[in-house]
């Protein structure tokens, strides 16, 4: 099954309106050669509209990292699906665990997001992963399964098709403590077969991203993994060369 690999930039809580645009540019620029990667950036939602304008007409895809599922109404401090599709985003993030970790996300609110998010037509990137504590504990399996269950509830395989999932594991994510290429195949292929259970024509269709401290120099080796079809990017994606140098892991292997 040939799943276009995919490569998202999450620029986290940094970056102006006008640092923004300058990484957006260099980025768009260095990555318009390259067809087989699909890449899309999530900058802060200040920046979100500006960045879309920069990167009109060109291959990079608009990220958001995170959203609510109303539309609108009496609810200081959200930002709603529909006013992202007014910016021309793509793609958003959903339970990222500094969300869960720090703003109690929930495996219920992940999936009312994401159902919101396809509603709208735009595309989730729902992420899962266990902590270092659940991982000792021999849990990582446990965790996972139950995270894609609660996240994925009421999904019809149209649906699904339309998903991305990331793998992060939370002990990995701004350590620079990469999972080992071993470890992490280990869970995607988990997740494959996890999705095969309840979609078995489509679960071979999704593409699954590994997320942890990616760098140039590990990404080659994770993303050659049969069941890694790309990555989430923190850290690295804040420069664009070494983001370029993920885009482009085919030439470093
Ligand atoms: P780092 O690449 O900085 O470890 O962050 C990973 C991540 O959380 C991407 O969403």
């Amino acid at each position: 099954m040939a799943r276009t690999p995919f490569v998202c930039g999450n620029w986290k809580l940094h970056k102006t309106v006008a640092e923004s645009l300058d990484l957006a540019t260099a980025i768009k620029n260095s990555v318009a050669p390259i067809r087989d990667v699909e890449v899309a950036v999530a900058p802060v939602f200040t920046a979100l509209h500006a960045v879309g304008k920069r990167l009109e007409g060109s291959t990079v895809a608009l990220a958001a990292q995170d959203c609510f599922w109303e539309d609108q109404g009496a609810w200081t401090g959200e930002v709603s699906v529909r006013l992202l599709v007014d910016l021309g985003v793509k793609y958003v993030i959903v339970g990222h665990s500094e969300r869960r970790q720090h703003f109690g996300e929930t495996d219920a609110s992940v999936n009312h997001k994401a159902q919101a998010i396809l509603r709208h037509g735009l595309r989730p990137i729902l992420c899962v992963g266990e902590t270092l504590a659940e991982r000792e504990a021999g849990e990582t399996f446990g965790r996972i399964a139950a995270q894609l269950a609660a996240g994925l509830v009421g999904f019809s395989p149209e649906m699904l098709n339309e998903t991305v999932l990331a793998y992060e594991p939370v002990w990995a994510i701004g350590t620079g403590k990469v999972a080992t290429t071993q470890q992490a195949e280990e869970v995607h292929a988990f997740i494959r077969a996890q999705l095969r259970e309840r979609w078995p024509t489509t679960a071979d269709h999704v593409r699954i991203q590994y997320g942890g401290s990616v760098k140039p120099d590990n990404a080659a080796g994770l993303l050659s993994q049969p069941n890694i079809d790309g990555a989430l990017v923190g850290g690295a994606s804040l420069k664009s060369d070494d983001f370029l140098g993920i885009v482009k892991y085919r030439l470093s292997k």
